[in-house]
């Protein structure tokens, strides 16, 4: 399969995704308090293994090293979140300068590598004194959340251009406060559609305040979406489609396009929406780009006695699968590239994350060899061409992960990194995804050369 890189912008962002919780280990380090992921994981039965994040991949200490892991995959971005509890301890009030000094550093080192670095304000790691104020259920979460925005954009607006506000909050939300498999692990479908609706009233006043503290910022947020198909052409199945369309995809992107909640989910839910006059408009500030996290197409059936949204995913037989046992369908990134474009009026669009876990081994000659990987990395960048070259306005593609990591309940044993991680050593060893990442952006630095 070939990649028609010459649909790609010259000036493109070759990057690779991490989250601070998922890698930076440390978690009780120069000041940093728990979050949300620190007691879930302390949690009996939460988590595979009763993995945590306690150690991950030593990044807080190991991070020079993992610089120069981006420097040999040649690429020439890096998406990596702050952990609010390492900045502001306290979830509001005084600032940490240890842990503000540490992304301070590190985005010194990224800059002097030729690296751009995309901030994530909030990547899941709540501080645990929020939580025990009620958390984002609560307003006051939100209005923390921006504070916590200005102080990091105002030490670091200027260096740093790309920020995000959230990561998939539907995550945070539905996973961490309806299904209860994710922090703070509630299942309470009112607190899940508050937090919902703090999380993006957070996200629009994080937007103002990044802009207020730094005006050439360029601001987004990061949301996981999927393609969603009915599993039978029974209405009720069709009706189902809709609904789960509604629940994973535009209650997120309607708000922030100034749109308003989706009125038929809002009759789905049948909780009261907590809101204020001129909350819509402020979760609707204006945006500079989308960011699209990708894995997997739903094929969604009714599900009249479940919870909202009283629809299931069906596993269809005879499809490919990652080892997430996420289906494998690469149409779909085009699919949702074209929709943010289209339906959306997407003026720029990341794809912020897209990758695959594999059950790799370390050869007996210290090699990672990942064939299915590098297939789904190839597929999934031909599909985000093909959706550059129909019109999408995509400036950048992030890979999930540059190295394995805490891949949250499932602990550590599913691994997405470009770059193998030895729990036991911390050795580092580049997968051959890695390196054909790596020829793929050498291929596009050669298109570009003969294009100038
Ligand atoms: O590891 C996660 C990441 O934190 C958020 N997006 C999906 C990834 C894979 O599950």
């Amino acid at each position: 399969m070939t990649i028609d890189l010459a649909a790609l912008p010259q000036d493109f962002l070759w990057g690779t995704a991490t989250s601070a919780y998922q890698i930076e280990g440390a978690v009780a380090e120069d000041g940093r308090s728990p979050s949300i992921w620190d007691t879930f994981s302390r949690t009996p039965g939460a988590i595979d293994n009763g993995d945590m994040g306690d150690v991950a991949c030593d990044h807080y200490h190991r991070w020079r090293e993992d610089i120069d892991l981006m420097r040999q995959l040649g690429t020439n971005a890096y998406r990596l979140s702050i952990a609010w509890p390492r900045v502001v301890p306290g979830g509001d009030g005084p600032v940490n300068a240890k842990g503000l000094a540490f992304y301070d550093e590190l985005i010194d080192g990224l800059l002097a590598a030729g690296i751009t670095p995309s901030v994530t304000l909030y990547h899941w790691d709540l501080p645990q004194v929020l939580q025990d104020r009620g958390g984002w259920p609560e307003r006051e979460t939100a209005e923390h959340f921006a504070a916590y925005a200005s102080i990091v954009a105002e030490r670091l607006g200027d260096r740093v251009r790309h920020w995000t506000t959230l990561n998939e909050p539907s995550c945070s939300a539905w996973i961490g406060h309806l299904e209860g498999k994710m922090a703070p692990g509630l299942t309470d479908l009112t607190a899940a559609v508050r937090a919902s609706y703090h999380l993006l009233l957070g996200h629009g006043l994080a937007a103002q305040a990044i802009r207020a503290a730094a005006p050439d910022a360029e601001i987004g947020i990061v949301n996981n979406l999927s393609t969603v198909h009915a599993a039978t052409d029974r209405p009720e199945d069709e009706a189902a489609a809709r609904r789960h369309d509604g629940h994973v995809n535009r209650w997120w992107l309607d708000p922030v396009h100034g749109r308003g909640f989706p009125a038929d989910m809002q009759e789905v839910y049948g909780v009261e929406l907590p809101e204020r006059p001129g909350d819509l408009e402020t979760i609707a500030a204006p945006l500079d780009w989308l960011g699209l996290n990708y894995y997997f197409p739903a094929a969604i059936a009714d599900d009249p006695n479940g919870p909202a949204p009283r629809a299931r995913s069906v596993r269809r037989l005879g499809v490919p699968r990652t080892g997430m046992d996420w289906e494998i369908d690469a149409n779909g990134i085009e699919t949702l590239l074209l929709r943010l474009t289209h339906d959306y009026g997407a003026r720029k669009l990341y794809v912020t994350e897209n990758g695959s876990a594999y059950p790799d081994v370390v050869r007996p000659d210290g090699t990672v060899d990942d064939p299915e990987r590098q297939d789904y990395l190839v597929q999934h960048l031909a599909a985000c061409a093909s959706a550059a070259r129909k019109g999408a306005p995509l400036a950048g593609y992030f890979a999930w992960s540059l190295l394995d990591n805490f891949e949250w309940a499932y602990g550590y044993d599913k691994r997405f990194g470009l770059v193998h991680v030895d729990y036991r050593t911390q050795r580092r060893t580049i997968k051959g995804s890695g390196h054909r990442y790596a020829e793929i952006v050498r291929g596009h630095r050669g298109v570009r050369r003969r294009a100038a």
